[in-house]
């Protein structure tokens, strides 16, 4: 079983790394830090990343788990605003369709089936803060893309799943939690506290390697009952 997962060098997709190692996998990562590097805001980013996991795993990839995302302000009065737009755009949402639309390719050649996994966010369904339009909407698209490609090729054996978090305690949700009064965010989610990164990676985890195929086209939430659907 090779998985390629993007953003692996840390937090949420490094949490997602050592459960899927642990549980046997072979992770092909990607990141700065560590794995293959590839910078999604530029558009050769993608495609680099893909060819060069797939020489790496042998020829032969099983699951694409697409974690790696931007979360970054733009507030309304910003002249580069949509610049901001692009950008976050591409990163969250191209380049995971992108690699999305290679791994539907390399199973149809090989004639195999295959796993997708997408890491999108509560903000798909709730909308976010005035200064993430972007980043909400990059996420909703990340949803619908899913559902797309689950109805589209589920009897090829191909399947898509998507995981929406709410705030999980990475370096990028401390920094929003205290652009946003710390604590006092709490009080908005009934479990009490903020998501770990391996509760995230719990749900990842199940659906690359354990969930039913029947459950394609499912969104998986993880967010504390702070939104519920
Ligand atoms: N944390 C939360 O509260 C939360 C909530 C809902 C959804 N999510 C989603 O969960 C995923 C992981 O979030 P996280 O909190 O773990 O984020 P994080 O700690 O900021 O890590 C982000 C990952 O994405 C990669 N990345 C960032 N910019 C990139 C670029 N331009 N090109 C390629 N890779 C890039 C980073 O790679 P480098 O190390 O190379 O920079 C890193 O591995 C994201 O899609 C995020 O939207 C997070």
């Amino acid at each position: 079983m090779t998985i390629l997962l993007t953003g692996s060098s840390r937090g949420i997709g490094a949490a997602i790394h050592t459960a899927l190692t642990d549980a046997g996998a072979s992770v092909i990562g990607h990141g700065t830090a560590s794995g293959i590097p590839a910078d999604f805001s530029d558009p050769e980013g993608p495609t680099a990343l893909w060819n060069a996991a797939l020489e790496q795993a042998g020829g032969a990839i099983d699951v694409l788990i697409n974690n790696a995302g931007v979360f970054e302000a733009a507030p309304l009065g910003d002249d580069d605003w949509t610049a901001q737009w692009e950008r976050t755009m591409r990163i969250n949402l191209t380049a995971s369709a992108e690699l999305c639309r290679l791994a539907v390719l390399h199973w149809q050649a090989r004639g195999v089936g295959g796993r997708i996994v997408n890491i999108a966010s509560r903000a798909a369904y709730r909308g976010d803060s005035p200064a993430h339009w972007h980043y909400a909407a990059s996420k909703a698209g990340m949803v619908a893309m899913t559902k797309t490609i689950a109805r589209g090729y589920a009897r090829e054996g191909i399947l898509a799943f998507a995981v929406c978090p709410g705030f999980t305690m990475t370096g990028m949700a401390e920094d929003y939690l205290s652009s946003r009064g710390g604590d006092a965010l709490l009080a908005d989610i009934p479990l009490g506290r903020v998501a770990a990164p391996d509760e995230i990676a719990a749900a990842a985890k199940f659906l690359a390697l354990e969930a039913p195929a029947s459950m394609t086209g499912s969104v998986i939430d993880v967010n504390g009952a702070s939104y519920v659907r």
